[in-house]
Order: C-alpha cells, then sequence, then structure tokens
C-alpha cells in the first residue's frame, strides 16, 4: 500500500473524551491520508468502475454542553475503483464554521441538544437557526462534483470527488436560497442530469422545493405551504412528480415561541404526502396517511394512475424511556432502529381519487435503503437496506429486499463490526438491475481497522467477494453514495484516476484560493500555532482550549447550566 498523510487537524476534544458517540466506532479521525495501491483479500471486480463516497461526523472540538453525533464536522472518504485497482482519500468539508473555530481553536455554535442561544455567534445556519453547518449528513455527485449537506438546512458544499478538496459552495447563478438554504437529502435524476432539493424553516411557507439543472443553475423554486415549521428530512421524485412530506412530528409551537426547541410527534395528526410537478405549475396536491415520521425514502415511481413511494415506516416516532442503559444511551435511543421500529413500507398515491393506500412490505427492521441508482424515480425491484445494532446507532448487516417476491437476503456482519450505509454500483455494462456491486465501508472494533467489502449485489449473503484495507480506523457516519467512472470529468482519460485527479478538469475548481490547499496545513488558521499538529489531541497547544467550559462536563448533566429547564433534552435530539 502506497500511503501518505496529506493533512492533520488539529482537535481539542479531551484526552478523557468517554462519549459513546466521540469513541469507539465513533471515534473521530483527525488526519487526511491518501493511499493508493490498496492491500485487497479478494480481487476486486474489474467490472467496477466508479468512486463510493462516504460522509462522517468527525468533531473537531467539544460540544459548549451537549454533543450530539450529528453535530460532527463533515469528513468525506472516497475509495475509487478502476481496473480492478482502488484508490483512497478522505478530508475534512472546509466549511465555513469549520475554519472559523479552527481559528478560534474551539466550539462557537450550539448543536442540535442545546439550545441556540448558547451559541457564541451570533450568526449560523439551520432551520432554527445560529448552528454550525458541518455539512456532515448526505453527500451526491451533481454535475460532476460531489455536493455534502447539512442534516438542517444549510448550504451545499462542492468538493472535488476524487482529491476531496473544498471547491466552494453551491451558487447556482446567484440563485441559491440562502434564506432558507437546502435540507439534508437531495435528490440527482440520473436521466435528466437534474438536482431536486427541498428546504424549510420557521418562517412562511415553511417549505420550498427547487429544481436545479444539469448546467448547475436553479430552474425552479416552488413554495410549499405547510401550516406551520415541520421537520422534514428526506424526499422522493417520480418521473414526473416530486413527493415531499409534513409529518406529524416538529417543534412544539407554544414552545418555539419562546425560543424553544422540543420536538413532539402528535399521533391524532396524519402524515401528509405532497405531489408537485417537476416541470409546471406550483400546485401541491396532498394525500393523508396513517401518522408515523419518515427518515428515508428508497424510492417513488408512477404506475398507471398512481404513484408508489416507498420508505421506512417508523412504529414508534417517539420510544419511551425504558430505563435500561446508561444515561446518554437513553438520551439517544431515538438514534436506534429498533427503538424507532423502522420498517420497509409502501404508500400508493392515487391522483385521480386522491386517496392513498398503503402496506407494510416486511416484519424486519432496517433503514437507510439505497437501490441502483438508474432506476432513481422509475419502477425498481431491489432495495438494499442496513440493519442497527440494538440500542445505538450502529450497522451490523445488509439486507437486499426483493420487492416483487418479498424475499429478504442477507448479510450479518461479525460482533463488533459495523457498516456504513451501503451504495449500489451497477457493473459497467450491467443490463439486469441487480447486476452489480454492493459496497460498504467497516469500523472493526476487533482489528482497530478499516475495510471496503464489495458484495456482488445478486448474491449478498455469500459475504464480500473482495476486502480492501483502509490506511485507518474510520469512525462510523450517516450517508453515502456511488457515482460511475462516466459520471466524472475526465474519469477515463488518464492512466490511473487516482493520479490525475489533482490536475483534473473539473467545473468550478478554483485553485488558487481554495481551501484544498489545507492539505499541508497553511490554510487552517491556527494551525501553525502549535507546536506540532502530531500534538493536537493533548490540547495544551490549542488556542482557547483551556479557556472553554469544561470539555468533560457535557456528560453528567446536572453540571449544566439549564439542563433540566424545559427544552426537554430527550426531544430534541432528532433531526
Ligand atoms: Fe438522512
Amino acid at each position: 500500500m502506497d500511503v501518505d498523510v496529506v493533512g492533520r487537524i488539529l482537535s481539542t476534544l479531551p484526552d478523557d473524551d468517554d462519549h459513546p458517540y466521540r469513541t469507539g466506532p465513533w471515534r473521530p479521525q483527525t488526519t487526511e491520508w491518501r493511499a493508493d495501491d490498496l492491500e485487497v483479500t479478494g480481487e476486486i471486480p474489474a467490472d467496477l468502475d466508479g468512486i463510493y463516497l462516504r460522509n462522517t461526523e468527525n468533531p473537531v472540538h467539544p460540544a459548549l454542553e451537549r454533543y450530539h453525533p450529528f453535530d460532527g464536522d463533515g469528513m468525506v472518504h472516497v475509495i475509487g475503483f478502476r481496473d480492478g485497482k482502488a484508490f483512497y482519500r478522505n478530508r475534512f468539508i472546509r466549511t465555513d464554521g469549520f475554519l472559523a473555530e479552527a481559528e478560534a481553536g474551539k466550539p462557537l455554535w450550539a448543536g442540535i441538544a442545546e439550545r441556540p442561544s448558547r451559541s457564541v455567534r451570533e450568526d449560523g445556519w439551520g432551520a432554527r437557526g445560529r448552528m454550525k453547518d458541518s455539512s456532515s449528513t448526505d453527500i451526491v455527485v451533481h454535475a460532476g462534483v460531489a455536493l455534502t449537506s447539512f442534516y438542517q438546512c444549510g448550504d451545499l458544499y462542492r468538493l472535488d470527488p476524487l482529491t476531496l478538496d473544498t471547491l466552494g459552495k453551491s451558487e447556482w447563478g446567484g440563485a441559491f436560497p440562502y434564506d432558507f438554504g437546502v435540507s439534508a437529502h437531495t435528490k440527482v435524476d440520473p436521466h435528466t442530469g437534474e438536482l431536486l432539493f427541498f428546504n424549510y424553516g420557521t418562517a412562511e411557507p415553511y417549505m420550498h422545493f427547487g429544481v436545479v439543472g444539469a448546467d448547475d443553475r436553479l430552474s425552479r423554486y416552488v413554495e410549499v405551504p405547510l401550516p406551520g415549521p415541520r421537520l422534514p428530512h428526506d424526499m422522493a421524485f417520480t418521473e414526473n412528480y416530486a413527493i415531499l412530506n409534513d409529518c406529524p412530528m416538529f417543534w412544539e409551537p407554544e414552545l418555539l415561541a419562546k425560543g424553544l426547541y422540543a420536538t413532539r410527534f402528535h399521533p391524532e395528526l396524519p402524515l401528509r404526502l405532497g405531489v408537485v410537478s417537476r416541470r409546471g405549475g406550483n400546485e401541491v396536491r396532498w394525500f393523508e396517511a396513517a401518522p408515523t415520521y419518515v427518515l428515508h425514502w428508497v424510492n417513488a415511481y408512477e404506475d398507471g394512475d398512481e404513484i408508489v413511494l416507498d420508505g421506512f415506516f417508523q412504529g414508534d416516532p417517539e420510544p419511551k424511556d425504558t430505563g435500561d442503559g446508561s444515561y446518554l444511551q437513553r438520551m439517544f435511543r431515538f438514534l436506534a432502529l429498533d427503538r424507532m421500529q423502522t420498517r420497509l413500507h409502501r404508500w400508493r398515491l392515487n391522483l385521480v381519487t386522491g386517496r392513498c393506500r398503503e402496506e407494510s412490505l416486511t416484519d424486519s427492521i432496517t433503514e437507510f435503503g439505497v437501490l441502483n441508482n438508474a432506476h432513481g424515480g422509475r419502477r425498481y425491484r431491489y432495495a438494499y437496506a442496513a440493519t442497527g445494532v440494538e440500542g445505538w446507532f450502529l450497522f451490523d448487516g445488509l439486507v437486499r429486499h426483493d420487492l416483487v417476491t418479498g424475499g429478504e437476503e442477507r448479510f450479518r456482519l461479525p460482533a463488533g463490526v459495523y457498516g456504513s450505509e451501503p451504495a449500489m454500483a451497477p457493473r459497467a455494462g450491467s443490463a439486469a438491475e441487480d447486476d452489480g456491486y454492493l459496497i460498504t465501508l467497516t469500523t472493526d472494533m476487533n482489528e482497530d481497522r478499516s475495510e471496503c467489502l464489495i458484495f456482488d449485489a445478486s448474491r449478498v449473503t455469500d459475504g464480500p467477494v473482495a476486502r480492501i484495507r483502509l490506511p485507518e480506523r474510520v469512525s462510523s457516519g450517516t450517508h453515502a453514495t456511488w457515482a460511475p467512472g462516466d459520471s466524472i470529468p475526465g474519469w477515463h482519460k488518464a492512466d490511473s484516476p487516482a493520479t490525475w485527479a489533482a490536475d483534473a478538469p473539473i467545473p468550478g475548481r478554483r485553485k488558487a484560493n481554495s481551501p484544498a490547499t489545507s492539505a499541508a496545513g497553511d490554510s487552517v488558521p491556527g494551525r501553525r500555532d502549535a507546536d506540532s499538529p502530531a500534538t493536537s489531541a493533548v490540547g495544551d497547544s490549542v488556542p482557547g482550549r483551556r479557556e472553554a467550559d469544561s470539555p468533560a462536563t457535557w456528560a453528567t448533566g446536572d453540571s449544566i447550566p439549564a439542563w433540566r429547564e424545559a427544552d426537554s433534552p430527550d426531544t430534541v435530539l432528532r433531526s
């Protein structure tokens, strides 16, 4: 393996950190790597051609009071495959917040489990405001550039998909909706090259839907009026429609009026699904269904008069505290798939009658479903999803759902080994929907390492056909994506995609003043102030570290001012 360290980022996290989502499988990385000719067990298929991108939460500083795993700074991993070889890179996303906190040497914004009023900075991002846009939630590839996004609403950061250099932020020709931002999950329609998105906020009309063309220009922006502020996380699309949602779980209006953000599920209200045209007319048609919260949709397609919509129905969107486990384990019970009872579900929206029919597709608890993206918005048969460790936000296996037969193929990772959201990579030249590979990254606590696993997507249970060793154990995280080589400018022109990337003509690339040069460290403010980047974890050399509220006090609760006052810490945790 040919490995270089290309950057190290100063961390001010405490040496004795014991937060469960900043240690163990969630231990953040501070090193940026470039690795070629990776060590392989088995054989990388020669017809696997493209890149797997994964976003992770890697906190660099302690929380002001209470850390939530979604607050960590975004770090993207890319593993690329061509000609039976693989390369790997990982980089922090140089967000405005990341750079500002590097300059300050301490946290400046409150996270999702903290009051916005606690933020040091008056400005910020997010539907509720005064938050740091960590851009650590999702990643897609649009118009040849990787875009990372924030779990509430924020900017879209543009990354070179191969070097992971931060190129800047999406501007869409000056039409980017900075007042509302863009939500966690955007969708790329591979058939049109369009990027579909939505946003939400606390001001009327509370939601918008938009379309960005393959030319990276905003072509459509539609108001989606809601009864009040809502917390949608994902959307779906068909060939002609976008499907948005008004789930009956939202910030309590009375508390919101006082500046407090407490999320409550309202089982007396229906789930409302909004259908809006992708190309003309601003009418939103609403369909009512059984109350639930849906974190992620898998896909949607048109079937005669109906729109078929698949996603994960939560049987218990607001799981009760049973008193089991540690305080923090109970606090983060909303992240555990078994507690939320997430099951693949189908809604059929009849555009003629206005009625919605729905059915559960399985008894199995899975989430983070993906598909062969060539079938995005079109009829499809296979969904690939993750299974979760009981009580934790960790993935312990993969499932291929056959939506025609109801069959399920499973692969269970060994105890102590956790996977990432999978991505389906169609085999180059494939014709069948499941003719391809399933890819995931592991966090192996037994061997203290990470691997990329490649499965035959049609034979998941057989286990990986290849395992590729990464230079360092990576943190667990949220979302991932697959981008075929053909979607990346210049991919097939060079001898090796691993080496041409630095000079590749990526649209919008701004090499001169790019934060991407921070690989060498120069552009990270404060970096040169420390004796050595390698000592960053020790803390004393980090400006501001000793001035902050004791970073160790977050765990005890009682030591935190206002902890017991309203703003229920049990319910502010979901995003
Ligand atoms: Fe998500």
